[in-house]
């Protein structure tokens, strides 16, 4: 039987394209991110495909690679692929859940202290050199302590998220729009979360259901003093509400890791100095990278194998 073929859309590390190489010809694109044409082109005759969050794989996609047998995410989040399209073709898609958690929810930490405490606001200001010495009503933040942390979606990230915010001190309320029940903790409305929590922090997966679920309604609902924070994916806010919202003080300060149109940030955002902005890093330490790729490279073999795959998207 003929090897089969797989396409990986990014330059992964020799570590990762070795196990794929054992069994299968490997097509790596290594010349930044795959363009559109380039995709569909590449696409036809492989058995497998590996992508990640910029590569749109739709029913153009799928349509092209009519051979595909595996679609493996090297990423948690799947708003990327027509999931069911793919599936009505018999392709097995796959993601990498799990080996992310605890590096996305730490990002997500070091989001809320950053701009509670103005960790970016500082450095800019002591690097322009407009630092002028101590002083006591200088650059002065928010405690997180004794204050409460609303979190929407509280799945696998949002949980470590809630952990974590307990060791400092916070009370944990959520939201699941899943309407999933967690018993350590407090259950609310989103209405009420909106309007009750000092630092608010986004976890759920983008879907037709979560689209702009934070929108100029919603900001207008917390309290001025909020946080809000935004490591899942951006089109779950409506950006020009929440620069609106920072620019007119309805809400205090913002951290993201994810945007609506990446890699444009809405530039009413740049010019602010209460959001502190990181380009969609919240996965990227080495050893986490090294997780996804290895998650993903035992996903495809196994299906190339017959195997059932390790972590299917459900
Ligand atoms: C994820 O895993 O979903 C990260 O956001 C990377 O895309």
């Amino acid at each position: 039987m003929a090897k089969p073929s797989i396409l990986v859309t990014y330059k992964l590390p020799s570590s990762a394209i070795a196990p794929l190489e054992a069994v299968a010809d490997v097509d790596v694109y290594r010349d930044g991110v795959l363009s559109r044409d380039e995709l569909l082109k590449r696409v036809r005759g492989k058995q497998g495909i590996v992508v990640a969050a910029l590569d749109k794989i739709d029913r153009d996609v799928v349509d092209a690679g009519s051979d595909l047998r595996v679609i493996a995410n090297v990423a948690v989040g799947y708003n990327n692929l027509d999931v069911p399209y793919a599936r009505s073709k018999g392709i097995v898609l796959t993601n990498t859940p799990d080996v992310l958690t605890e590096a996305t929810a730490n990002m997500a930490m070091t989001l809320i202290l950053a701009v509670t405490r103005r960790i970016v606001e500082g450095d800019r200001l002591v690097r322009r050199g407009d630092w002028k010495g101590f002083s006591l009503d200088f650059m002065i933040g928010s405690d997180v302590q004794g204050k409460q942390l609303g979190v929407v979606g509280l799945g696998r990230i949002g949980r470590v998220v809630a952990r974590k915010a307990e060791q400092l001190g916070m009370r944990i309320a959520y939201h699941n729009p899943s309407a999933r029940a967690v018993p350590e903790y407090t259950s609310m409305s989103l209405d009420q979360l909106l309007a009750t929590s000092d630092v608010i922090s986004i976890h759920v997966p983008l879907s037709p259901q979560t689209k702009h679920l934070i929108d100029k309604t919603a900001f207008s609902r917390m309290k001025r003093s909020a946080y809000f924070i935004n490591t899942s994916r951006g089109s779950v806010v409506d950006e020009d509400a929440l620069a609106w919202a920072l620019r007119e003080g309805i809400i205090k300060g913002a951290g993201l890791d994810v945007y609506e149109d990446e890699p444009r940030v809405h530039p009413g955002l740049l010019t602010l100095e209460n959001v502190v902005l990181v380009p969609h890093m919240a996965s990227a330490t080495a050893e986490t990278r090294a997780a996804m790729y290895d998650l993903v490279a035992r996903n495809v073999v196994n299906v190339l194998t017959g195997k059932p795959p390790v972590t299917p998207i459900p």
